[in-house]
């Protein structure tokens, strides 16, 4: 490597004292410098071109967690680019110890002595599990959501992390898709809300503490939109989608700070994303002003050559620098071909320079100049990862996280004594599922179980038999666990159980590795035995508490229609089983709503409650057959967006506007009144929707726009206000902008997205 004589760095270094390290002091001659351009000039100004891209690579971790050993082969060269200061940042590296082994040969070793930034997969937690994103998702608790960010940023950092890949801030409406257990659901305006609170969560006010971490808005753009719900696959949508649906959560992100952007593995109209200026460059860097940095996804840079759109690694290398892909995750293509690229003139040097700035720029709002070690303090380490607070922490989002589907008869809360209890299910009594398929630090068995939790109600008997299994796949690959399709061994014993009891719980559904990246499902039925199972216990006893554990929709027509009680629980994290006994036994009363529609069947799907009309909408006539329906199932969900109940009862009236109509720069403030008229406390969410009855682009047929979340006492009844101005009405229109058009509106509030009261509207531009 080509390096800079030594009186070039006296003449031209000119460091802030207290923003590098001590190796940059030694080759530095001191002049003060103060703005973050500055401090980010003063390195990048030394930097050679290949220093400058190896800034731009990103390795997995290749570190032998024995010792300082590097691996043969790949690992030996990668090992090579660090020495040589080849290497911008390395993911997937766990714990102080390696974090800070490799941080000083980065810093000590190289010329320059640039820190590297450690990114980590920390989605709902890194060791402590929080729930998974889509159910902390229908807590609809902004609060609750930052926090549950907050204890992952703490934890993470104190193990030498300072940076996560999230949040996912992909509108999903296909269950199918696996990765919808990683995002906010179906609704841009909950999922832009929802992204706000998750980056703030992470990345604090600043970074000043060492408890703050940098997040990464994903994947941009389209991603959650493959092509009949298969992960990685194709994605052909319409511009107005990107803007209208896709694209809001993003750029909420960027206005909440988030300092990094991935890109996607899919293609987008026919551009992979990763080679897509128009997402990059125009939108996110021009229209957006976003100064943070883009970083591909793993090897999303090498994957174009499979897309058929780069003709090998070198092509698409230069299609991804080209289109503004700062940072190349793990395809080792920018550090093996950048250079020969720029001096064949087919890359602009100064797109390279603005990438390694950009990247620079968050190493120094870090803080790692001034002190690369920062995250680095094992006794730290050793006193913060587990604390007990982080427990409280994710035992509280667990508990709003829970949505009660059905509750025949008041079932549910279980009587605290006397009562007989069966519990059955494969994952009653898992302690590894409830931590999802994110929790890649987290360790095995480390879960609450549903058993443990209810066994810490002594008044009723309990028993346990678990009816069905938990199975490996063939290659007895962890990621492959799913429940057992065909061993029935267990039912005798269950069914026994359930015929001697009061009330049957039975713990269903998915096993935490059943969603996630990779597992896209095309049914999406409760899987394997369990449905058998259901059935024949019913047979018996009645008396039926259905928990479900899943990652995403699940279509369970059947139980819909014929158990009793029913109670959402999604795969909740390391204190899940203590939430759901909280729950069934009424000492939390739920109040999550669903972010996403449930569907009768996978043939419905997508299905969202924020559809279009149609030229040929729902019918009174039922009896004809030329409108917008199916031969074999209703065109209503299972359960609706923004569903849920509670052991309180809300009753909505009054709805009331301060005006039938507002102008430009005007507004009108609708109110409504909700009373509890249920026995006891509980919180609700009031949700305010929207539908503009004629634009010059088709609108849908409802909209979130707001929501609030009360708290009622039995008997009491509480005011809900909001305002509606030209912001909550506007839409990227035909016009290619964001506008409010004038016409009529219906606003609409009420318990969930299909049970509202309504009234009518004008805006006058
Ligand atoms: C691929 C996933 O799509 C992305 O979300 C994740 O952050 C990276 N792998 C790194 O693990």
């Amino acid at each position: 490597m080509k390096l800079f004589p030594t009186r070039l760095f006296i003449s031209i270094v000119i460091l802030s004292l207290s923003s590098c390290s001590s190796a940059q002091k030694k080759k530095a001659n001191f002049k003060k410098v103060t703005t973050l351009e500055q401090k980010v000039d003063s390195i990048f100004n030394l930097m050679t071109l290949e220093e400058k891209i190896g800034q731009l690579n990103q390795y997995n971790g290749f570190w032998d967690i024995t010792g300082p050993v590097p691996k043969e082969g790949q690992a030996a060269k990668k090992y090579e680019h660090l020495k040589k200061g080849l290497v911008g940042s390395m993911l997937n590296v766990k714990g102080v110890k390696d974090v800070k082994a490799l941080q000083k040969i980065a810093v000590e070793q190289t010329r320059l002595g640039i820190p590297l930034i450690f990114g980590f997969d920390v989605i709902h937690g890194y060791k402590t599990i929080s729930p998974i994103p889509l159910a902390e998702s229908a807590s609809w608790d902004m609060e609750a959501i930052k926090k549950s960010a907050a204890i992952a940023a703490e934890e993470a950092s104190a193990v030498g992390l300072n940076w996560t890949f999230a949040p996912m801030v992909d509108v999903s409406r296909d269950a199918r898709w696996g990765r919808v257990m990683e995002g906010a659901g179906e609704d841009s305006y909950l999922g832009s809300q929802i992204a706000i609170a998750r980056v703030k969560g992470f990345q604090g006010e600043n970074f000043n503490s060492n408890k703050t971490i940098v997040a990464c808005a994903k994947h941009f753009a389209g991603y959650a939109q493959a092509e009949s719900g298969r992960d990685y696959n194709s994605v052909d949508i319409s511009e107005e989608m990107l803007q209208n649906v896709i694209f809001p959560p993003f750029k909420a992100s960027v206005d909440a700070g988030v300092r990094t952007f991935m890109n996607s593995f899919n293609e987008l109209n026919g551009i992979p994303a990763t080679a897509s200026s128009y997402l990059q460059r125009e939108v996110l860097k021009r229209d957006w002003k976003f100064d943070g940095f883009v970083v591909s996804d793993w090897g999303s840079i090498g994957e174009m050559i499979n897309h058929g759109y780069a003709k090998d690694g070198k092509h698409a290398a230069e299609l991804a620098m080209n289109a503004g892909s700062d940072m190349d995750m793990e395809s080792v293509l920018y550090v093996e071909h950048l250079s020969t690229l720029v001096n064949e003139g087919k890359i602009k040097e100064t797109d390279i320079n603005d990438a390694v700035k950009r990247i620079l720029k968050v190493k120094f709002e870090l803080g790692l100049f001034a002190n690369p070690y920062k995250y680095c303090d094992e006794a730290y380490e050793k006193a913060t990862v587990g604390k007990k607070e982080f427990q409280e922490g994710v035992l509280d989002v667990a508990k709003k996280s829970i949505v009660l589907l059905k509750n025949q008869n008041d079932l549910l809360p279980l009587k605290k004594s006397g009562q007989k209890i069966a519990l059955i299910g494969a994952l009653a009594n898992d302690k590894t599922s409830p931590l999802g398929s994110w929790r890649l630090a987290a360790d095995e068995n480390s879960a609450v179980s549903v058993l443990e939790g209810l066994q810490n109600y002594k008044g009723n008997t309990l028993t346990y038999s678990k009816g069905a299994d938990v199975a490996v796949g063939k290659t007895q690959f962890i990621f492959e666990t799913k429940i057992n399709e065909t061993d029935k061994s267990g039912f005798t014993e269950a069914i026994a159980l359930a015929k001697q009891s009061d009330v049957v719980i039975l713990v269903l559904g998915e096993h935490g590795l059943q969603s996630g990246e990779g597992r896209s499902r095309s049914d999406i039925g409760i899987p394997g035995v369990q449905q058998e199972l259901l059935e024949e216990v019913y047979k018996v006893n009645k008396n039926i508490v259905l928990v479900l554990n899943n990652g995403r929709p699940l279509a369970f027509p059947w139980a819909a229609e014929n158990i009793p009680a029913i109670v959402e629980a999604w795969h909740l994290g390391s204190q899940s089983g203590n939430a759901i006994a909280q729950v069934l036994y009424g000492d939390y009363n739920p109040s999550g709503k669903l972010p996403m529609t449930f569907p009768r069947n996978v043939g419905q799907v997508p299905i969202y409650y924020n559809h279009k009309s149609t030229g040929r909408p729902s019918i009174e006539n039922k009896d004809l057959v030329f409108w917008s329906h199916y031969m074999d199932v209703d065109n209503s969900p299972l359960y609706p967006f923004g569903y849920g109940l509670s052991y309180s009862k809300f009753d909505y009236s009054n709805l009331s506007l301060s005006s039938n109509s507002f102008d430009k720069n005007g507004k009108i403030e609708v109110s409504v009144t909700v009373t509890n008229s249920g026995k006891v406390t509980g919180k609700e969410v009031v949700q305010l929707y929207i539908r503009d009855l004629i634009g010059s682009l088709t609108r849908p047929v409802k909209e979130l726009k707001g929501f609030e979340m009360i708290e009622l006492k039995p008997n009491e009844s509480k005011k809900v206000t909001f305002t509606i101005n030209e912001k909550t009405i506007e839409y990227f229109s035909a016009n290619k902008k964001w506008e409010a058009e004038s016409g009529d509106f219906k606003v609409f509030i009420g318990t969930n997205s299909a049970e509202t009261i309504e009234a009518d509207f004008k805006f006058n531009n």
